[in-house]
């Protein structure tokens, strides 16, 4: 019988497959390794079952135990699989951010799901590797996989995803292409792959544009799962045991958009519905053919599927809002209300460092220059090259209300204005319809919102600059 007794057994393995590229006869060839196809539907599975096993074997794990890990989704749903193929109890700690369907099919697996809010520092005691800790430690029998620092996770790559990709390629492979989230994948392929090859595997890094890995500044992007963030307020900012740099030969920075577009493209021209990080990854793949010439054999690992975001990057909505789609050209849109010569200007924004005293400075600024006195304010440092990302945009602060709080006494003019914000303006992005904006400006009674491209905020945008770029 062609029966298996575990799903265990069902991880890995996955196929590779040709990507079709437009780079013609001068490119390299473009093989894409279809981590989506393994049991629990991403390249995870391969570390939730190694790094459970090795539990196993150093006696961590046993009957009646408890798996704890905080995990942006996928290495959660992994382990609750194997969990719940081995009967552990499973509790997986989230940021709140992360998409409603990898909340639901972990639940669906069984697993306890812990939510703590995003973008909180990892000093925070309430951050999410901070709170999984504190778990595992009180659960009697509980453990922390902890997948950051875990040697069982770039070993899995080393045993498994190596192995494979050198088989199927028939010692062919020249060029490896992965994102680095732990940096486990890389690791433990690369690692494999160029000890096999004597050393000629080149392993190539695809990262988002502001990740710290591609040497960016740590400020949020919308890849999920891939690069490392920073956040503002970290102080000692630590990267991963399992990202072996010394495997890596470069790392390249790929911007959202490019990344997004990309899953878009595999899906609707190749038929490969995959997700973001994917897209990442094929698009920094796509760069590294045309470089290397048509002799070369290029792998890049897409880690899993695009209905875990059905809901972002594959819904319209949700990119448009974002400004990441250029919307209908017929219409008028709300990026024609921004006039070229603002689009040039830095955002004015207010860090919440700053003091209540010298918000209320700015605002009055403001006010005598004629100009609408409210102004968009959270974490982003300020900086006449820094564009705020959307979720930076946690809060704002009006000159009325700020004013009328320090003579109740509500606020002191020495306070950070972070203790004084209002909710977030409107945010609405440049290809949006200008007069479906206006309409909801006007529903809200709100007279300011912010222009997001590309997920960075580019302008304040008044429902009179609205109205007057929309037909009488
Ligand atoms: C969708 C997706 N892409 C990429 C990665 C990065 O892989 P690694 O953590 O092995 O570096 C992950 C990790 O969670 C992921 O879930």
């Amino acid at each position: 019988m062609e029966a298996h007794e575990s799903v265990t057994e069902l991880i890995g393995n996955t196929p590779l497959l040709r990507l079709r590229t437009s780079g013609g006869s001068q490119s390299a060839v473009v093989y894409g390794k279809l981590e989506y196809l393994s049991a629990g539907g991403s390249v995870k599975d391969r570390i939730g079952l190694r790094m459970i096993e090795q539990a196993e074997q150093d006696g961590l794990l046993g009957p009646g135990g408890t798996v704890v890990e905080a995990s942006s989704g996928n290495t959660g749903l992994g382990l609750a699989m194997v969990a719940a193929s081995r009967g552990y109890r499973m509790v997986v700690v989230l940021p709140d951010r992360t998409s409603s369907e990898k909340v639901a099919a972990l639940r669906a697996f069984g697993a306890e799901v812990v939510l703590r809010p995003s973008g909180l520092p990892l000093e925070d005691p309430e951050h999410v590797l901070k709170t999984a800790a504190r778990i595992a430690e009180e659960t009697p029998g509980g453990w922390l996989a902890g997948q950051y620092d875990n040697p069982a996770n770039p070993q899995a790559h080393y045993l498994t995803t190596g192995p494979e990709i050198w088989r199927q390629t028939g010692g062919r492979i020249t060029h490896l292409v992965s994102c680095i989230g732990t940096g486990g994948t890389i690791s433990g392929t690369g690692r494999y792959l160029k000890e096999v090859s004597g050393g000629t595997v080149q392993v190539i890094g695809a990262d988002p544009a502001s990740s710290v890995y591609s040497g960016g500044d740590g400020r949020p992007y919308f890849v999920e799962a891939a690069g490392h963030w920073r956040h503002p307020e970290t102080v000692e900012d630590v990267w991963p045991q399992s990202y072996h740099q010394d495997v890596v030969d470069r790392v390249l920075p790929i911007e959202d958009r490019e990344s997004i577009l990309t899953s878009r493209r595999l899906a609707r021209e190749q038929g490969l519905l995959v997700g973001g990080s994917a897209g990442t990854a094929v698009a920094a793949a796509l760069r590294v053919a045309a470089e290397a010439g048509p002799e070369a054999v290029v792998v890049t690992i897409l880690p899993d599927s695009g209905r875990q975001y059905l809901t972002k990057y594959f819904d319209d909505d949700w990119l448009l809002r974002l400004g990441f789609l250029d919307g209908d050209p017929a219409t008028v849109r709300v990026g024609d209300a921004v006039p070229a010569a603002t689009r040039e200007r830095p955002l004015p924004y207010l860090n919440g460092r700053t003091t209540v005293a010298d918000a209320l400075t700015a605002l009055r600024e403001l006010r005598e220059r004629g100009e609408r006195a409210v102004l968009p304010a959270g974490p982003c440092p300020v900086g006449p090259e820094r564009r705020p990302t959307a979720p930076e945009l946690a809060g704002s602060v009006a000159l009325d209300r700020l004013a009328e709080a320090v003579a109740s006494g509500a606020a002191v003019p020495g306070d950070p204005v972070a203790g004084h914000l209002a909710v977030p303006l409107p945010q609405f992005g440049t290809g949006q319809p200008a007069e479906k904006a206006l309409a909801e400006l006007t529903e809200r009674g709100l007279e300011t919102a912010v222009v997001l491209h590309d997920g960075h905020a580019i302008a304040l945008v008044g429902a009179a600059e609205l109205r007057a770029c929309l037909p009488a």
